[in-house]
């Protein structure tokens, strides 16, 4: 079928500010985006410019916004979407090239709530054993693939960019309710500032946009409750 791909384009080195470009390819309905994207690129307009790796939505790198929502590009197709797709950079984020957003705040903010094992006991001799129970607690969030699509399609973060922002909630999360790390006490004081969980205002764009499905508001909630539980 044919498609009309409306695709926004920036250029640096040429352009003031973003502009649309529209594209029409042969498209097969189980395509993908990014499939089409490759079209565009390999056989019309070579300086088209987007972030892929796996391909196959593991990697994150692809997540754009989508016919207005925000979605990896290697998971939806063209069957979901329709004749005409528009395609633009997740929202929020500084634009560098095209399809490709500055993530260095988003990685920033990511890495400021200390998403890996703090735990300074020694070593056992084979492993720090965890019984299934107390490992589904944080199963959930243990799905993020880091792609942004959270944070860049929340409001409260759009209103104030230094919100540490929904992606870096859930990687606390994954971390706070393990029960072989010791490092929730730390992690809590960080995320009670006054831009972390509190900025949350439960409005569920992020839920929406989360291609692994992870139930974002549920585990923002679950660390606010547990700061109240600290503190009171
Ligand atoms: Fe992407 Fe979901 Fe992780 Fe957010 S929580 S960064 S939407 S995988
Ligand atoms: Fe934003 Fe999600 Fe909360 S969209 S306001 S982080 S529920
Ligand atoms: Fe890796 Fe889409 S290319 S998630």
């Amino acid at each position: 079928m044919q498609v009309t791909l409306r695709i926004q384009r920036f250029d640096p080195e040429h352009d003031s500010a973003p502009r649309w470009q529209e594209y029409r390819v042969d498209a097969d309905p189980m395509a993908r985006v990014l499939d089409l994207l490759h079209l565009v690129k390999w056989e019309q307009d070579a300086s088209l410019t987007f972030r892929r790796s796996c391909g196959h939505g593991i990697c994150g790198s692809d997540a754009m916004l989508i016919n207005g929502r925000n979605r990896l590009a290697c998971k939806i197709r063209v069957d979901q979407l329709g004749r005409r797709i528009s395609v633009a950079p997740l929202p929020g984020l500084p634009v560098v090239k095209d399809l490709v957003v500055d993530m260095d705040g988003f990685f920033a903010k990511y890495r400021s709530v200390r998403p890996y094992l703090i735990n300074d006991q020694p070593p056992p001799v084979r492993e720090r054993r965890q019984l299934p129970q107390e490992r589904a607690v944080f199963d959930d969030t243990t799905k993020c693939i880091l792609c942004g699509a959270c944070t860049s399609s929340c409001p409260s973060f759009w209103a104030r960019s230094e919100y540490v922002g929904p992606a870096a909630i859930v990687n606390a999360h994954r971390f706070i309710f393990d029960s072989r790390d010791e490092g929730a006490a730390e992690r809590l004081a960080i995320l009670s500032d006054r831009d972390g969980v509190w900025r949350c205002r439960t409005i569920f764009n992020c839920v929406d946009a989360c291609p692994r499905g992870i139930n974002i508001t549920r585990a923002i909630l679950e660390v606010s409750a547990a700061i109240v539980e600290r503190t009171t």
